[in-house]
């Protein structure tokens, strides 16, 4: 893998994991956070979407 391969992980009953050197947008393309890895929501539940603020777990969301 090239270091510019990034990386994308559906964590057990949670987010999903993003590895490789991440920038996230809104939908005008302006950014809101530039990090190596990002956790970004998959339940629906999050108060502070796209990322995972944990709330998969206060609702006992599961990925299967
Ligand atoms: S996956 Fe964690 S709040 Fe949705």
């Amino acid at each position: 893998m090239s270091e510019d391969t990034v990386t994308i992980t559906p964590l057990l009953d949670g987010p999903n994991q993003v590895s490789g050197g991440v920038v996230v947008t809104d939908e005008a393309g302006n950014v809101i956070k530039e990090a190596d890895t990002v956790f970004l929501c998959r339940c629906g539940f999050s108060a502070n979407k796209p990322f995972c603020n944990g709330a998969h777990k206060r609702e006992g969301w599961t990925s299967n």
